[in-house]
């Protein structure tokens, strides 16, 4: 009975390290997420996972990649697969780009620095927000490969200045300008814990914390958070360092107008990528603009609900910029296979938000290689079984809509 046994499998090795275990059983980021759910007080993982209102938006990102199918092309050669492209003027090895997230280091202590370092290590590039948890300059201290910053545009255009010129000089390469947030959406899953600016907690809030002692061990033996990028500013407001946070929130204009675009043209002579474009008209106005990048984007659908997905803009989206400026469709990616949708569709890049977010919950550092790791060949994989061996390849007869 053992002689058949032995014949017809092995046993597995006992892996000791608890993080490589748990990385181990997740195969997909959808696995992720579920470690991250288990892992995570309920207000952190719902801050990560929400979106605005019914989240119907956010929904039906992802739900967008399953309406496309594939046309594949058989008896190819494929035993050599290049998933590198050229992203504004830039050679990365897949067509992959970290969002920037606010708050990265709720997930895990290292936040922004682990996420930045696996970025580098892939060679993709990581943005950092504005209201990240660590600067400009301490993500740049540990990482070299490609870098972008996200920008608001504030009524304290000086301070908007200020980011622009500290980024150049610690040599991000682009720009994101986030153009979806006039005002904060509607994120009824942080209304319910408290997770506003400033959070506010009560007993429910500190039983979370109790019930998940890792998260709340590593949250307490860390340095305070706050929003890194504007502490000098921030320092001059009353309140705990996360809840001068609402100073910086105050300052969001809302009279920002395709003015602010060329305003911002004028300090900062790298590209620029407007990002939470959702119609066809404001990517023709963005090009128009002169802008490098078109960010299709609804946040995530943390923003407004029922917005449209930006996998279904690309198409459109595509026929009018005809190549004058990166096309990167963001939200929703889950998988290898989605990014080949998008870019089949006439993407030039996917970002991911999310994903990478419960990666970090699940693993840190070595949770955001994974996550990387299940993409990258997720993108290979599919090109394979498609027939493509090249980016260029990626052309619009590959897939059709169901
Ligand atoms: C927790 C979290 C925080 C975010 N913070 C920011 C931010 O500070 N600035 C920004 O422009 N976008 C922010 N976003 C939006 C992401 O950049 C990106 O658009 C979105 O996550 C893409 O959707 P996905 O999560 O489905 O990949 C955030 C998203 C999440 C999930």
């Amino acid at each position: 009975m053992l002689e058949t046994f032995r014949s017809t499998v092995q046993f597995r090795k006992f892996e000791l390290d608890p993080v490589e275990r748990r990385l181990r059983g997740a195969v997909n980021v959808d696995d992720l997420r579920r470690i991250a759910k288990r892992r995570l007080p309920r207000g952190i993982f719902d801050y990560i996972d929400g979106a605005a209102d019914d989240e119907r938006t956010m929904s039906r990102n992802a739900a967008a990649f399953a309406e496309i199918e594939f046309c594949p092309n058989v008896l190819r050669d494929v035993s050599q697969i290049d998933t590198s492209t050229t992203l504004l003027g830039r050679r990365i090895p897949v067509p992959l780009v970290l969002a920037p997230t606010g708050y990265t280091r709720i997930t895990h202590s290292d936040g922004e620095l682990s996420v930045a370092r696996a970025a580098a290590r892939a060679g993709v590039p990581y943005s950092l927000s504005t209201m990240g948890t660590r600067s400009i300059e301490e993500v740049a201290a540990v990482s070299d490969g490609p870098k972008w910053f996200q920008v608001y545009m504030w009524k304290d255009r000086g301070l908007v200045k200020e980011l622009v010129e500290r980024s150049a000089a610690a040599g991000y390469e682009a720009l994101w300008l986030t153009v979806d947030t006039a005002v904060l959406g509607n994120r009824e899953r942080d209304a319910r814990r408290g997770f506003t600016i400033p959070p506010k907690v009560g007993p429910g809030t500190i039983l979370d914390g109790i019930v998940h002692p890792a998260w709340t061990w590593d949250l307490i033996t860390h340095e305070p958070m706050d929003f890194a990028n504007v502490r000098h500013v921030a320092a001059t407001q009353e309140g705990s360092n996360m809840g001068r946070g609402s100073y910086v929130m105050s300052n969001w204009d809302q009279r920002m107008s395709w003015d602010h675009v060329e305003w911002l043209q004028g300090v900062w002579s790298g590209p620029i990528v407007l990002k939470g474009i959702q119609t066809v008209a404001d990517a023709e106005r963005a090009i128009a603009a002169g802008v490098q990048g078109i960010g299709l984007s609804n946040h995530g659908g943390r923003q407004l609900d029922d917005a449209p997905t930006p996998l279904e803009l690309v198409e459109p989206v595509a026929q009018v910029v005809q190549g004058r400026a990166a096309i990167i469709c963001d939200g929703g990616v889950r998988r290898g296979s989605d990014v080949v949708k998008a870019l089949a569709l006439g993407a030039d890049a996917c970002s991911i938000g999310r994903a990478y977010l419960y990666g970090a919950a699940a693993g840190g550092e070595r949770g955001v290689d994974h996550v990387l790791r299940i993409l990258r060949d997720g993108i290979e994989r599919t090109m394979a079984l498609c027939g493509r061996t090249a980016i260029t390849e990626l052309d619009r007869g590959l897939v059709r809509r169901r």
